[in-house]
């Protein structure tokens, strides 16, 4: 059986990146990861990247970016992707909004993993297994926005990317339950633990 490539776009520390670099290394996952590729390049991805021998390009995004710096970024980052001949691009804690011009230039299918819950419609509720409503969280704060709109349950959800940011079918998703305790740290340390196996289970089966 073929050994899929991933690239692996990444801003933040990496957690999920590491998880997939030790499923690799202890057999439980058949899958190749290309390269890193980052918007940030002291961040911790970058370095687990490093540390594990993985081709990687950071390509440092301009602060307060213009509409002509951001498309030169995309091409730049695109084209750097595409030399690795990937089957699939994850977007694992990257935090950048992609172009629809750079997503329609793409056939690879692309992932994103989402710290809340989407629902299947793109609409703004998403509806639990006990038949709780609660309000679709998207953005760059979804962990904090759960805790200040006072939600007792959040989670996470894998999803493929789509112009519309967010919106994107879901592949998986899972509940995470909030303790009235947790800060924005603690509970994201608990969603990344669950979207972690989340993503683990996704890349087996090879749904993309
Ligand atoms: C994850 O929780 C992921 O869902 C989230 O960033 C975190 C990255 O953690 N993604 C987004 O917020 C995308 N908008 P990691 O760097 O430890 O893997």
């Amino acid at each position: 059986m073929t050994v899929p490539a991933v690239v692996v776009a990444a801003s933040g520390g990496g957690s999920n990146l590491q998880a997939i670099i030790d499923a690799i290394a202890a057999g439980s996952l058949n899958l190749r990861i290309a390269l890193v590729i980052s918007d940030q390049p002291s961040c911790g991805a970058v370095q687990r990247a490093i540390i594990h021998a993985i081709p990687v390009c950071a390509i440092p995004y301009p602060r307060r970016a213009t509409a002509a710096q951001r498309i030169a970024w995309e091409e730049q980052a695109m084209s750097v992707v595409h030399c690795f001949a990937p089957d699939l691009i994850l977007l694992s804690g990257f935090m950048r909004i992609l172009s629809s011009e750079t997503l329609s230039q793409t056939s690879v299918p692309m992932l994103n993993q989402h710290p809340a819950l989407l629902p299947d419609d793109g609409g703004d509720d998403v509806v639990l297994p006990d038949g709780r409503v609660i309000p679709a969280l998207r953005g760059a704060h979804v962990v904090r926005d759960a805790l200040t709109r006072g939600l007792t349950v959040t989670g996470c959800t894998i999803h493929r990317v789509v112009p519309q940011v967010d919106r994107g079918p879901v592949i998986a998703r899972a509940t995470v339950e909030i303790d009235p305790a947790d800060t924005e740290a603690t509970l994201h340390a608990r969603i990344r633990l669950v979207e972690q196996r989340l993503l683990l289970d996704t890349l087996h089966q090879r749904v993309w």
